[in-house]
């Protein structure tokens, strides 16, 4: 069977953002494939190969006009929730996890719920899934206050940095009156008794 995560796929993989993607978001995409293979290491994820490629490819559609982002993410297979398909910043997600599997044959549904789930999370994430949402806020082309404690956090307790992320996030989307999602409030109570218990 074909490895979908040899060095040629990832070496395939990098000519593929750099084809879709503006240059910001290879330089993203490239980070949070590096980030995705230290926090592998750090939390006992054995596949690096997968972890990178996963970051890589996580924001495959984000370029993609908002009409083919929303036509992907319906192909999905993947529930689309009413706050989900109100927010174009969402649609990516499940977008991406049609592309990788459709057009890059990536028929693995641990790699594709991570990249559908990247930018929400949900409770009881899989530890690849947990890895690229985590990798995906604190890849080294992130700059914005407390970014190191964010970091350093995502290294030291995974689940409170997930809690302490969403809190950030959830601060933000109330400031900018946009939904949160039941996926998002689901992850925040999860990993929130996580800590606490
Ligand atoms: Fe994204
Ligand atoms: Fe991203």
């Amino acid at each position: 069977m074909e490895n979908l995560y040899s060095a040629t796929k990832k070496e395939d993989y990098i000519k593929l953002i750099s084809a879709r993607l503006s240059q910001k978001r290879v330089n993203h995409s490239l980070s949070v494939a590096d980030m995705a293979v230290k926090l592998s290491k750090r939390w006992g994820y054995d596949d690096l190969d997968k972890a990178y490629c996963c970051g890589l490819l996580h924001d495959i559609c984000k370029n993609e006009p908002d009409t083919v982002q929303l036509s992907m993410a319906e192909q999905s297979g993947y529930e689309l929730v009413p706050e989900v398909l109100s927010e174009v910043k969402l649609l990516h997600a499940p977008a991406g996890a049609f592309y990788c599997k459709t057009f890059l044959k990536i028929d693995d549904t641990e790699f594709l719920d991570a990249v559908r789930w990247h930018t929400e999370g949900h409770a009881a994430m899989s530890k690849l899934e947990k890895i690229i949402f985590a990798a995906d806020t604190v890849g080294l082309d992130r700059d914005f206050p407390d970014i190191e404690s964010y970091r350093k956090l995502a290294f030291d307790d995974l689940n409170r940095f997930i809690v302490e992320y969403y809190a950030w996030t959830f601060f933000d989307l109330l400031k900018k009156q946009s939904p949160i999602t039941a996926s998002q409030l689901g992850g925040y109570n999860y990993y929130l008794y996580k800590i606490r218990n």
